[in-house]
């Protein structure tokens, strides 16, 4: 039988225990992940790339089948240029919707090929945001619970 293989792609800045949730329930549905850390510069991330793909590797260093890689192109080059065709994405709150939902027609449109696929993220986590975990840290509240020692650690070392 095919592998399936899918793209699980973010800016992870940082990875949150909400995206270590689809990663865990993702994992039960294909045979492999892909994590793929965008660059995304737009956003100004707080972490290097470098320093995002550290803290996944270590945050996912207990899944087997996980591959973790950076990439600056288009989400559909870099599937292509994997051999994959599952773009796999977290769907938190309804807000999120709109934007998945124009992200994942427009990725269809260029790339006809490839499917997304949406898992309900688990509703504790269903209110998580990276941007919101470090304000937090910025300002000096507790974050540990939204995220795993590895990246405490490190949004500590950064504020
Ligand atoms: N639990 C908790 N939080 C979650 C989550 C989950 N399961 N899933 C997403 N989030 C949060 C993230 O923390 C992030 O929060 P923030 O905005 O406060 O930082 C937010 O949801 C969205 O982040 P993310 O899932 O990482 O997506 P993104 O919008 O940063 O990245 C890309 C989207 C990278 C997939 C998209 O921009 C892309 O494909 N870029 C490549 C260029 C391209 O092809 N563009 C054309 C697209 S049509």
């Amino acid at each position: 039988m095919a592998k399936h293989i899918a793209v699980y792609p973010g800016t992870f800045d940082p990875i949150t225990n909400g995206h270590l949730d689809i990663i865990e329930r993702g994992l039960r549905l294909f045979d492999g992940l892909v994590i793929a850390i965008a660059e995304s510069p737009v956003k100004e991330p707080l972490f290097t790339v470098d320093e995002r793909i550290r803290m996944v590797k270590e945050a996912t260093k207990k899944y087997k089948n996980v591959k973790i890689e950076s990439f600056n192109c288009l989400l559909i080059d870099y599937i292509h240029k994997k051999k994959a065709n599952i773009i796999l994405r977290g769907l938190r709150v309804i807000s999120d919707f709109e934007y998945e939902f124009q992200m994942a027609l427009t990725n269809r449109k260029l790339a006809p090929d490839i499917e997304t696929v949406f898992m309900m993220t688990a509703e504790g986590y269903s209110y998580l945001s990276s941007r919101f975990i470090k304000e937090i840290a910025r300002l000096g509240g507790r974050f540990d619970c939204f995220v795993p020692p590895n990246v405490a650690k490190m949004l500590k070392e950064k504020f």
